[in-house]
């Protein structure tokens, strides 16, 4: 890094803050067909000074564009940022909630404890959220993620975690033979219904995976983006669990994000690493030789890391006999 990136890095929270403002205040959804400070402010109902700032700012950064008096959409804006009930703002709307939570990580640090305030389990709205950005991150490349699994022909499928049913609609509609089981929590799995449309033949299971009978028994496990919210001795808990309800020879496919032995790379992963830390302590991104050990401790064998495709890499293992 050179000394002008460390000042970039030093002040990139300003830029991300006039972005987290305007979504806040809802200024996108104002713009239409191009409009003055004075009538985003006025529908916003925010202070006039403050707002024409901040619409300068995203104009200056590429994110709005002005003509006379008039702020305009850009292709960019008007596709991700205006709110319309979609999983793409859902998808921005998230990030923004992080705000708070990596606010605090002085303190988090400095202490070990996670400060008082509504988690994101708490709160109805912020869980909405939450699942209706799983559900956009992944909606694009789910389908051709599942393809590339081994699935067979006729598995009984477990989406453990499944949340949005993203990956849960996808194992359904790619392998149509297959018999496909949804498991989360019943805010989510009530989320996860009104989400496929499609009518695909997911059956689903409502409650916590750490207590629920988790049905089976499967040929194939899916977890996705669930270790990295635990401790290792939870995830330990929750492999045996599964290593209970899966036929011997079946697989089970971990996705998440790894680090190196070093710990320090991909920088994505250390910082999603971070992100776990201010969020619920507990969790974290791990050594892929970490997530070994747990599954050849919990009846799992041939384990295998790969990588299947920019965004996703997976740790497959087989139920032992
Ligand atoms: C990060 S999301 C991942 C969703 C999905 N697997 C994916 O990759 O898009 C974590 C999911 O785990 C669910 N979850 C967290 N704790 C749970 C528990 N104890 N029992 C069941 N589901 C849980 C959440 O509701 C959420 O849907």
């Amino acid at each position: 890094m050179d000394y002008n990136e460390l000042w970039d890095t030093l002040t990139g929270f300003r830029k991300a803050r006039i972005l987290h403002t305007a979504l806040i205040w809802r200024f996108f959804n104002y713009v239409g067909e191009g409009a003055t400070t004075e009538e985003i402010a006025h529908q916003a109902k925010t202070n006039q000074r403050g707002t024409e700032r901040v619409l300068n700012a995203l104009v200056g950064m590429g994110i709005l564009k002005k003509f006379g008096e008039k702020y305009t959409h850009t292709e960019l804006s008007e596709t991700h940022l205006v709110e319309n009930g979609n999983s793409s703002f859902a998808g921005v709307l998230h990030s923004v909630q992080s705000w708070e939570s990596w606010g605090q990580l002085p303190q988090i640090v400095k202490s070990g404890e996670l400060p008082e305030r509504k988690r994101v389990f708490d709160d109805s709205e912020r869980f909405r959220t939450f699942i209706l950005a799983m559900h956009e991150y992944q909606k694009h490349r789910a389908s051709e993620f599942v393809q590339k699994l081994p699935v067979q022909s006729g598995d009984a499928i477990l989406d453990c975690g499944g949340g949005p049913g993203t990956y849960a609609n996808a194992f359904a509609r790619e392998y149509p033979d297959s018999n496909v089981t949804l498991l989360d929590l019943p805010d989510a799995i009530a989320i996860a219904k009104d989400l496929n449309s499609e009518n695909l033949p997911v059956q689903y299971i409502s409650g916590d995976f750490f207590k629920e009978d988790l049905g089976g028994p499967y040929d194939f496990v899916f977890l996705s983006n669930i270790i990295h919210s635990h401790s290792p001795a939870r995830n330990r808990t929750l492999f045996r669990r599964i290593a209970d309800v899966m036929e011997s020879g079946g697989h089970f496919v971990i996705r998440d994000r790894f680090l190196d032995e070093s710990q320090t790379e991909p920088l994505g992963a250390v910082i999603f690493g971070i992100h776990m830390l201010v969020n619920n302590l507990e969790g974290g991104t791990y050594i892929v030789r970490e997530v070994q050990e747990w599954l050849q401790s919990t009846g799992f064998t041939n384990v295998e890391y790969r990588t299947i495709d920019d965004e996703s890499e997976i740790v497959i293992a087989e139920r032992a006999d």
